[in-house]
C-alpha cells in the first residue's frame, strides 16, 4: 500500500503515521524527520536546510527530491510505504509520479487530515517531540504518560525549534501558497480523501482505518 498522509503544519499526520505503520507494516518516510536527522548530524545539507526550516520555509525542491528518491530505494519501501509531508509543492509532486512511474508502482491514497488554521496555533505550541522515534504529544490533547518521556521508546520529550507561534505563521503560509495547490492535483488523480482532522486522535484513526478498507 503507497499511502501519503496530506494536511496544513499540526494537522496530524506524524501522529496517525503511527498507527499506519503497525496496521500495514510499511515504513512513514517524513522529510521533517529526514531534514531534522541531517541537522543532528550536522551535514552539508542539513545545514542548509535548517536556514528554511528555521523561518518556516520550504526547503528547496531539488533537495527533498533528492532525498525522496534515494529513501524510495531502500529495501523496507518495497511493500509500501506512508509518506508524511512530502510532497509539498507541484513541482515536488510532478517528480514523485514520475519516480513512482520508472519504479512501477502508483499512490493508492493521499489522505489529507483537515484543520483550521485557528486550531493548528495550539497544537504546535503544546506539542512534545520524541527526536528517537519520531513520536508526537501533546501536553493537553495527547499527553505522555510521564511527564517529558516518550510513551513508544521512553526517550526525553522535547520542543521542536520551529515550533513557536511565529514560525507557525509563515509555516501557514507556505502551506496555503504551495502546498494546498495539490489539492486539485490529487483530487484530479482520484485519489483524494478528505477527513475531519478535529476529531479526537483515536476517531480520526478510526476514519482513516475505515476509508482505506
Ligand atoms: P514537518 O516536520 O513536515 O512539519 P509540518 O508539515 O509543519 O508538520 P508537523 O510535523 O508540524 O505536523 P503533523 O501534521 O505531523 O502534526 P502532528 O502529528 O505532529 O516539516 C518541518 C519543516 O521541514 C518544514 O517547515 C519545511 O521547512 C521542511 N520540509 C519538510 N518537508 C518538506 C518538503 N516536502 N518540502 C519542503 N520543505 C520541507 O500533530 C501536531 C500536534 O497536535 C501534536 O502535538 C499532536 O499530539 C497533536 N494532535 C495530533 N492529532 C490531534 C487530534 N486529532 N486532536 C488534538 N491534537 C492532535
Ligand atoms: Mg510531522
Ligand atoms: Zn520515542
Amino acid at each position: 500500500m503507497n499511502l501519503m498522509l496530506f494536511g496544513a503544519p499540526g494537522a496530524g499526520k506524524g501522529t496517525q503515521a503511527k498507527f499506519l505503520i503497525e496496521k500495514y507494516n510499511i515504513p512513514q518516510i517524513s522529510t521533517g524527520d529526514i531534514l531534522r536527522a541531517a541537522i543532528a548530524d550536522k551535514t552539508d545539507m542539513g545545514m542548509e536546510a535548517k536556514k528554511f526550516m528555521d523561518e518556516g520555509k520550504l526547503v528547496p525542491d531539488s533537495t527533498i527530491i533528492g532525498i525522496i528518491k534515494d529513501r524510495l530505494a531502500e529495501s523496507d519501501c518495497k511493500d509500501g510505504f506512508i509518506l508524511d509531508g512530502f510532497p509539498r509543492t507541484l513541482p515536488q509532486a510532478e517528480s514523485l509520479n514520475e519516480l513512482m512511474s520508472d519504479m512501477g508502482i502508483s499512490l493508492d491514497r493521499v489522505i489529507s487530515l483537515n484543520v483550521p488554521d485557528e486550531l493548528i496555533v495550539g497544537r504546535i505550541t503544546g506539542r512534545r517531540v520524541c527526536p528517537k522515534c519520531g513520536a508526537s504529544l501533546h501536553v493537553e490533547f495527547n499527553p505522555s504518560k510521564e511527564e517529558k518521556v516518550c510513551d513508544y521508546c521512553g526517550g526525553e520529550l522535547i520542543i521542536r525549534k520551529d515550533d513557536n507561534a511565529e514560525t507557525v505563521k509563515s509555516r501557514l503560509e507556505a502551506y496555503h501558497a504551495q502546498t494546498a495547490p495539490l489539492i486539485d492535483f490529487y483530487t484530479n488523480m482520484n485519489v483524494f480523501t478528505e477527513l475531519d482532522g478535529t476529531k479526537d486522535v483515536s476517531e480520526v484513526t478510526k476514519d482513516m482505518i475505515e476509508s482505506l478498507s
